[in-house]
Formats: structure tokens, C-alpha cells, sequence
């Protein structure tokens, strides 16, 4: 069979096989889990329903459904004092769209793209469908899994056209600090570089820490963002790009015959949910604050086993080199011996091994048996 020769290097999720070895296990508690375990808030949903019984259900602009850009231009006003107006918002599919529509629409064959290691799978494979060259620079435990200057300079030739970073980090759960924002905006600057910023975990914050928008900061900023996390929407596929015109309209060209427009009950419901009380995500975020604390105490008194306090997601990165293992070998063990999915931390490239992502997208108590089972799994070796 003839197959493009740009998915040839597309890999299959190392997640998705660790989640079906583990589905063949009864009696599993996975902490592999990458989306909220909340159902979606039920005055969401129920103005899908209304979309649906008022007979919303046809096509709407490619760009997305105005009142829904508005409300998101209205969201960037109000929590970073930015100035977007609706026709710098694209709606796409949830934001893998938004992140795949960056890389396929900015870049040309060999362009090189800064990508952060350990980071989410889909900005590797993205480049890879785009033709563009990923460049990993490394995040280190030690500087909180931040981005340094250093590596990332280091990195940067002729070719390089796209910095991408993701804060609050899946998988690290890292956050960026006030200085990060003007370093990462210099960068970018100094060597006209877009700037990739995956803000899809951005109200999934804890400690007090707020975020700032990079928008502020620098004007080749590309925004993508999810309604997928916060509101515990990840199979309604509402997500979004911010950015200048000059990076939209090639963005939409590709969206209009890839996807044409996104579902129009589902948008209803983005509508709802991002004009009504915001409650909904705060009680969420205190839950998994509360689960956070649980799940970095309860990680950090295992043998062998040292975890740093993620300020954001709903992601633990545990660093498990003292116990010997790989971060594959320890993924196995644990499924093997406690009956716990625990993500390897080299799925999400080379700098993560020796680590392992926990999740706390998970019920409480769910969380405190999980942890009783590593417990005695270990104290077994
Ligand atoms: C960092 C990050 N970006 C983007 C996505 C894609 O989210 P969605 O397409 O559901 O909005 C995810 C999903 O896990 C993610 O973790």
C-alpha cells in the first residue's frame, strides 16, 4: 500500500498502548489519565440540547460562530487586559487543531522548530506532518522544568522559524515565572520567531499563581487554547487560536476544507460555558488542588520515589530514578504489581525518562489507594 511518506514518521501514542494493556487488567486504577473524570457542567450541556431542539444543527462560519469569538475576545480583555477583537479567533476542533493548523499553515519543509523536551506528544509529530524539523531543547527537574535561555539559544540556526512552549505543562504541570514571559518574548524577537504558546491549561492553576498572556508580550504570538480541560468538555472539540491577522488567515484557509466549521450544539454549549458564572471551573481547580496535595505528599513518601509540587494541569511528573528502573520498566512493574497505570515519562521525549506522569484527574479516594498499592508494590522489592 502506497502511504505518504510524512506519516511515516508520525508514532503512535506510547500512551494509547499503556492504556490498552492496562484495560485487559481488572480491578486497575489508572493515574494515566489525561482529561478532567468530571462530567461536563450541566448548564452546558443543557444549551446543547436547547441548540438541538431550536434546530441549531447547520453550518456556520468557517471562522467560528461570532458570539463565540466575541466571548472570547471578552475572556482575554477581562483576565489579561488584552486587546483581541473576534476576527483574531479561530474555533477549531479542540486545540490539536489549532496546533496542527500552526505548524501546517507557518512552516515549510526544513524549517526548524524549537520543541521542549519533555512535552506533549502532539507538537513532535505535528512537525513531522508539516515537513519542519523538530529541535528539542531540554527542561530540567532542577530549574522546575522552566524553560533556560541557554539551551534554547543554543539551538537556534537560520532555519528556525517556531519557539513552541506549553504552561501549565502537560506533563510536568511547571508554570512560567514573570521573568520566562520577557526572556521567551526576547528570544522570539531578537530572531523573528513565531511563538507557539499551547495555553490549554491555562485556569488549571493552583497556589494563587495566575498566568500572564504572551499576546501582551509579543506580537508573533500564537495562541491555541481548549475549552477541553477547564470545563471538562474534551469530547464536545471546541478549541481556539488567538493570533495577528497575518497568521490566521493562512491558518483558516487550511481549516475551512479540513474541517469547514465545528459543531454547532457543541459551540452553543462553548457559548454558555464561557458567558455564564465561572464557578463551575473553580470548584473543579479546588478539587484538584485538593488532589494534588494528596498525590505529591502521598508520591514523595514512597521508597525511592521524589516528586516537586506541580502549580498547575492536573499532572504529577515523579522522578523515579533511585529506584533503578526505567521510566518503562517501573511503568510495567507497577501496572504488574499494584494494579496502577502510571504514564512513562520517556512517551513525552528523551528527558523524561527517569520520570513517570501521575494524574490526578481521578476520584480522591481512587488517588489514596493507588498510592497504598505503589506503597506496598515497593516495599516488596
Ligand atoms: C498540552 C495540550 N495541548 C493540547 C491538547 C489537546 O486538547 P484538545 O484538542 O482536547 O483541546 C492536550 C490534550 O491532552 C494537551 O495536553
Amino acid at each position: 500500500m502506497m502511504v505518504a511518506e510524512r506519516v511515516k514518521l508520525v508514532v503512535p501514542s506510547k500512551i494509547r498502548e499503556l492504556s490498552e494493556r492496562a484495560s485487559k487488567i481488572e480491578n486497575v486504577i489508572s493515574l494515566g489519565i489525561g482529561e478532567p473524570d468530571f462530567d461536563t457542567p450541566v448548564h452546558i450541556k443543557e444549551a446543547a440540547k436547547k441548540a438541538l431542539d431550536h434546530g441549531n444543527t447547520h453550518y456556520t462560519e468557517n471562522q467560528g460562530m461570532f458570539k463565540v469569538r466575541k466571548a472570547i475576545s471578552e475572556r482575554y480583555a477581562n483576565l489579561f487586559s488584552c486587546d483581541v477583537h473576534p476576527q483574531n479567533v479561530l474555533l477549531t476542533a479542540g486545540a490539536y487543531e489549532a496546533v496542527y493548523l500552526a505548524f501546517m499553515a507557518l512552516l515549510n519543509k526544513g524549517d526548524e522548530v524549537l520543541i521542549p523536551d519533555p512535552t506533549f506528544l502532539c507538537y513532535e509529530n505535528d512537525a513531522y506532518m508539516s515537513e519542519s524539523v523538530p529541535v528539542r531543547f531540554p527542561l530540567f527537574e532542577e530549574d522546575s522544568f522552566r524553560p533556560s535561555q541557554d539551551e534554547i539559544l543554543e539551538r537556534i540556526t537560520q532555519k528556525t522559524r517556531m519557539l513552541v512552549l506549553n504552561y501549565p505543562s502537560n506533563p510536568t504541570g511547571a508554570v512560567l515565572e514573570k521573568q520566562d514571559y520577557k526572556m521567551i518574548s526576547d528570544i522570539c524577537e531578537d530572531h523573528n520567531l513565531y511563538l507557539l504558546a499551547d495555553d490549554t491549561y491555562e485556569d488549571i492553576v493552583f497556589d494563587g499563581y495566575k498566568p500572564e498572556c504572551f499576546l501582551n508580550h509579543y506580537e508573533k504570538t500564537i495562541i491555541t487554547n481548549s475549552l477541553s480541560k477547564n470545563y471538562a468538555m474534551t469530547g464536545w472539540r471546541v478549541g481556539f487560536v488567538v493570533t495577528e491577522k497575518e497568521m490566521l488567515t493562512p491558518m483558516l484557509r487550511i481549516h475551512q476544507y479540513a474541517v469547514a466549521c465545528l459543531n454547532t450544539p457543541a459551540l452553543e454549549g462553548a457559548y454558555t460555558a464561557l458567558t455564564s458564572s465561572q464557578q463551575c471551573v473553580s470548584d473543579m481547580v479546588k478539587e484538584y488542588e485538593r488532589r494534588r496535595n494528596l498525590i505529591v505528599n502521598g508520591l514523595n513518601n514512597l521508597p525511592n520515589i521524589s516528586c516537586i509540587n506541580p502549580k498547575g494541569t492536573f499532572y504529577c511528573f515523579a522522578n523515579i530514578t533511585e529506584t533503578g528502573m526505567t521510566s518503562r520498566e517501573f511503568s510495567d512493574f507497577i501496572l504488574d504489581n499494584a494494579k496502577v497505570v502510571v504514564v512513562p515519562g520517556d512517551a513525552f521525549g528523551d528527558r523524561g525518562e527517569g520520570f513517570v506522569r501521575c494524574s490526578f484527574a481521578t476520584d480522591y479516594k481512587k488517588i489514596e489507594e493507588g498510592l497504598e498499592r505503589m506503597k506496598k508494590a515497593l516495599e516488596s522489592i
